[in-house]
């Protein structure tokens, strides 16, 4: 089923005094998302946008195919080395193809690897990672656009000390692969230098908009994925986010409306809101996508990750009751297996509604419930319906808000392919080990009187 975007509960139409009327969807948005698609197609003309020439890169999914094909009889985990937007994509495409427990079930695996991601340098969680595998049959994957962040850097050296305390030399460079620049940055040096596999991420792609190239694919293939599927249901939708008429356009919609929430109707908070443990990830990936495209110059919105059902235990109260300045967008999507509730002769009566229920169908309940309490509450929502979730679902959903990303970036007049906050914090991290040519921050010393529990 092609993606939905049922957003009646952000209008007039279900959300009386609250929502956008008709006429401001019909005309000052509709304006704004003409203005808005003519700066998309502008940035593309320029070549910036290559996260939408991915679907049809020739040779692309066979390349990685390639790459990954020898892996699979000799290893048992792969790891994905990398942060940020290199790394996110990974764990979405894990979660939501090869399900929540494809770490932990052999079953579930059919005899493919493990995926582990290691992102944060956080001694703790490396350590025990490494622990618990066997460097003969693990593979790495080391995944940096500029070949030089600070995290994957360090962690790409531990992960490869580790390989070569225990292998020779031929082995531990056939167990590597480095996705980064096809020309610059660390990585792609030493990968020259020493013959190690590499898969390029286009100089036109930056993290976060990378899942649908190598850098999403190489997890992709090894948990099986089908990555043409996924490609096609990427350029399926594609098709439909570059569409001038706005009415069918879910990007332009999921953009302009969330624009206008926030600036004309003080709403700056988008919940991303799953109603699928496969999809919990996506909404950290979501989260990454906008927040480090659109928070800058002083604007931007504050995306925010939930799970449905278990926020309705959490956040939902304050969704439903707190400050007034959120969107929350649910996403509902089919699961693939259903478990029936059984209910015993002689269960309490308050249990017998439960007769002949699923745990699918008390879930969707759930959704549907909180949507319709949020309405009479004020407070506006909108459903991102998935359907099945399988690659080709995965390929639309992924296409749709990268596209709607771009867009908002236009209306929110900041320029969402770039990151001068992050780019900042790399420096100073490089500054502060000392590397060459880095400067420092100059930190002023703490005033001891601002610091709770120091000896007098
Ligand atoms: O989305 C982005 O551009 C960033 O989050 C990067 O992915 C992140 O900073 C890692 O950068 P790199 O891929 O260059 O190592």
């Amino acid at each position: 089923m092609p993606l939905v975007l049922d957003y009646a509960n952000l209008t007039t139409e279900r959300l009386e005094g609250v929502g956008i009327p008709p006429d401001v969807l019909h005309h000052e948005i509709a304006d704004d998302f003409r203005r808005a698609l003519a700066t998309l197609r502008a940035w593309r003309e320029e070549g910036r946008l290559g996260f939408l020439d991915l679907p049809d890169t020739p040779g692309l999914a066979d390349s990685v195919r390639r790459t990954v094909e020898p892996w699979l009889d000799e290893v048992d985990d792969l790891l994905i080395v990398g942060i940020g937007g290199s790394a996110l994509g990974a764990v979405v495409l894990r979660d939501a193809l090869g399900g929540v427990r494809w770490n932990v079930s052999a079953r579930v695996r059919a005899g493919r690897p493990r995926l582990h991601l290691l992102d944060n340098p956080d001694p703790d969680s490396v350590a025990g990672l490494l622990a618990d595998l066997d460097p003969a049959r693990t593979a790495v994957n080391v995944v940096s656009k500029s070949g030089s962040t600070a995290e994957t850097m360090a962690l790409h050296l531990c992960v490869r000390g580790w390989l070569e305390e225990a292998l020779d030399p031929e082995t531990v460079r056939r167990r590597l692969l480095f996705t980064t620049d096809p020309k610059g940055g660390v990585l792609r040096a030493m990968a020259e230098r020493e013959g190690i596999a590499t898969l390029p991420i286009p100089a036109n792609l930056g993290g976060r908009f990378s899942v649908l190239s190598a850098v999403g694919l190489v997890p992709a293939a090894a948990i099986g994925a089908d990555l043409d599927a996924l490609l096609a249901g990427a350029a399926r939708m594609r098709t439909r986010a570059l569409a001038d008429d706005l009415r069918g356009n879910p990007a332009g919609l999921f953009a302009t409306l969330l624009h206008t929430l926030h600036v004309d109707h003080g709403r700056p908070i988008h919940v991303l809101m799953p109603y699928s443990d496969r999809l919990r990830s996506l909404a950290l990936w979501f989260q990454q996508l906008w927040a480090e495209s659109l928070g800058k110059e002083g604007r931007g919105p504050t995306p925010l990750p939930a799970l449905g059902a278990v926020d309705q235990h959490a956040q939902v109260q304050l969704f439903m009751e707190g400050p007034d300045d959120k969107v929350i967008l649910f996403v509902a999507a089919d699961p693939d297996a259903d478990v029936e509730v059984p209910v015993p002769p002689g269960a309490p009566a308050e249990l017998a509604c439960f007769r002949g229920v699923t745990l699918g169908r008390l879930l969707d309940a759930e959704r549907r419930a909180t949507t319709e309490a949020l309405r009479l509450s004020g407070r506006p929502s909108a459903t991102l319906e998935v359907g099945r979730i399988d690659a080709g679902a995965l390929g639309e959903l992924f296409m749709m808000l990268e596209v709607a990303t771009v867009l908002a970036g236009a209306l929110y007049d900041v320029d969402p392919l770039d990151q001068p906050g992050v780019e900042a914090g790399k420096r100073f991290t490089w500054g502060l080990l000392g590397r060459d040519s880095f400067v420092p921050p100059e930190i002023p010393p703490a005033d001891p009187a601002l610091r709770t529990g120091e000896p007098g």
